[in-house]
């Protein structure tokens, strides 16, 4: 099947609707676009499970907080299609604001507090605008199974929600954080680190995979600790918070019994660009 690209919600739907007349399967992929390797795992991934994989590329400004971040966010929509092509997408939906937006979105969500804790704290109202976009795009689309990568995890989370809440026949299937050969977690933001902060950015990961290993012989409060203190003395980070959170709520545990799917997840700032990371504390 060839590549088409569409950027009206009709041209797209016509297309899918078509494609599932004939029997086939939808899968999708939402994306903001600015695709690495991590993102094309997510098109492989529903490669795999599907015959007819769609992707999104849309940054969606409902979901930032500050404009500059928005404005900044890295954008290449050629280079995009060409990867897509490349990795054997089939349709790319490639919304304008007004096609996805005509109107303003007034919907507020209510996640029973997933979205009140880690990026939620400190990005008020993000998780809202995920779930306006993701809810919209679930709708023009109507895949049978969509794809989210762990890498936000929170994310993940809340999009499951959602889709419950909804009641909507959508499969979330989640995949693996992909990382550079020095345990970075892909990230389209990372194109924006210098060349020093990019040598220091892979602490993060380091440090959060470290105490994972020697969580057993600590409290939970004394590995938080040493985490937030050992990638805060690194000169080019700083930590906005690190949890060890109960896979199912997002609460903090207060020891290592609370749960037995704990994620620890970290926020950090090297410079002026936010990272995020996580890993499964499973014992
Ligand atoms: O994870 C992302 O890239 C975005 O939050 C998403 C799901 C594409 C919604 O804009």
């Amino acid at each position: 099947m060839r590549m088409d690209v569409f950027d009206t919600v009709r041209g797209v739907q016509e297309k899918i609707s078509e494609l599932k007349q004939q029997g086939y399967g939808i899968g999708f992929v939402p994306t903001m676009g600015a695709l690495h390797r991590g993102h094309l795992s997510l098109v492989d991934a529903c490669t795999r499970d599907n015959e007819v994989t769609v992707v999104s590329i849309f940054v969606n400004p409902t979901q930032f907080n500050q404009r500059e971040d928005f404005e900044q966010y890295p954008r290449d929509l050629d280079g995009d299609i060409k990867k897509l092509g490349e990795a054997g997408a089939n349709i790319i939906f490639t919304p304008a604001e007004k096609e996805m937006y005509p109107e303003p979105d007034n919907r507020v969500f209510d996640f029973d507090g997933l979205d009140k804790v880690m990026e939620g704290k400190h990005r008020p109202g993000h998780f809202n605008g995920v779930a306006q976009i993701v809810s919209r795009l679930f709708d023009i689309i109507r895949p049978h199974r969509a794809y989210f990568g762990e890498k936000d995890f929170q994310q993940l989370v809340i999009i499951r929600n959602l889709t419950s809440q909804l009641n909507l026949d959508i499969e979330i299937v989640s995949c693996p954080i992909v990382r550079e050969s020095d345990g970075l977690a892909r990230s389209s933001r990372n194109v924006r680190l210098t060349e020093k902060q990019r040598k220091h950015a892979p602490k993060i990961a380091e440090a959060i995979h470290k105490a994972r290993d020697l969580a057993g012989d600590y409290s939970v409060e004394e590995v938080i600790q040493s985490v937030t203190e050992h990638v805060n003395n690194d000169p080019y980070i700083d930590v906005e918070y690190f949890e060890i959170v109960d896979e199912k709520n997002l609460q903090p545990i207060e020891t290592w019994d609370d749960a037995y799917y704990k994620r620890a997840c970290i926020a950090a700032w090297v410079g002026k660009v936010r990272l995020i990371d996580n890993v499964p504390y499973y014992f």
